[in-house]
């Protein structure tokens, strides 16, 4: 069985899909790739960032790996109207081998997965071009914060990253991204903060933002009862708690993930 957090469902399948759409509006505007002719993703998952990519650089080809196949064939359905310029690849990351070299890369919330970051970069790099583009958004997740304090949601969020880190993942890996690309060769290494710090100035906002968190927090739930590491009445105590922040007249919903930029 492969370990990995949020599980391969066709609820998660469209969570991820949700999810792009919903984040896109922060992860995109640094992301440039014009003038790339053709990109490699890894852990492109059900293809939600794919279709993303493909809308904003029209000239790309991408080649895009998943090392679960149920993900793959989920892309392969969602990408149909872009099938001229996908080409889709089943192969662990950490052991990538093609035949082919690219000019650009794309990682989002994949190494966080994956047991060696490292392994999976320096890989990585041995497929691009010289002068290649790289761009990774990756999860740092002991920014978050949120008030008034939720012990459930605190005791929930515990055990969410504990699974995490017992699959061999990483929830802080984002802080590590300019060690891990310096490691593995590339230069021109840039690092940029984004995420939200929502209060009651923008209430629609910060419920937007509090519904996502839960829908996200829910999908480790399934292997997190599995592994006896939280129970059902601490699933809905989380989302009592969630639901208090939402109401309280003095509320904080902080996150920062991270963003990486270099070149080959
Ligand atoms: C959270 S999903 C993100 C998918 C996509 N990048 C997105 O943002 O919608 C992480 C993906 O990484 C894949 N993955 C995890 N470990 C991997 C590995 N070692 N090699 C290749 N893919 C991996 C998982 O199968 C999953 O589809």
């Amino acid at each position: 069985m492969v370990k990995y957090l949020h599980g391969f469902n066709s609820q998660e399948q469209q969570r991820l899909k949700d999810q792009a759409g919903f984040l896109a509006p922060l992860i995109y505007p640094t992301v440039d790739f014009s003038g790339c002719k053709k990109l490699l993703e890894i852990g492109s998952g059900v293809g939600a960032q794919t279709r993303v990519l493909l809308g904003l650089f029209p000239h790309l080809q991408i080649t895009s790996v998943d090392f679960s196949s149920a993900q793959l064939d989920k892309a392969k359905e969602n990408l149909k109207d872009f099938e001229s310029r996908i080409t889709f690849v089943n192969q662990d990351a950490e052991r990538l081998l093609l035949h082919d070299k690219f000019d650009s890369a794309f990682i989002c919330w994949a190494l966080e997965h994956i047991t060696s970051p490292i392994a999976a970069l320096q890989q990585l790099r041995t497929h691009l071009l010289p002068g290649s583009k790289i761009h990774i958004t990756e999860v740092f997740n002991s920014t978050f914060y949120c008030y008034p304090k939720s012990p459930a949601m605190d005791y929930y969020y515990q055990k969410y990253n504990e699974q995490q880190l017992r699959f061999g993942g990483n929830p802080d890996v984002g802080s590590q991204l300019g060690n891990l690309l310096f490691q593995a060769g590339f230069s021109k290494i840039s690092l940029l903060h984004n995420g939200f710090h929502l209060d009651q100035s923008n209430p629609a906002e910060l419920k937007r933002f509090i519904d996502f968190w839960k829908i996200l927090m829910k999908s480790g739930a399934d292997g997190l009862l599995e592994a006896g590491m939280v129970t059902q009445e601490d699933i809905a105590q989380m989302e009592n708690d969630l639901d208090r922040v939402t109401a309280d007249e003095n509320a904080v919903f902080f996150y920062q993930f991270v963003q990486a930029k270099a070149t080959v």
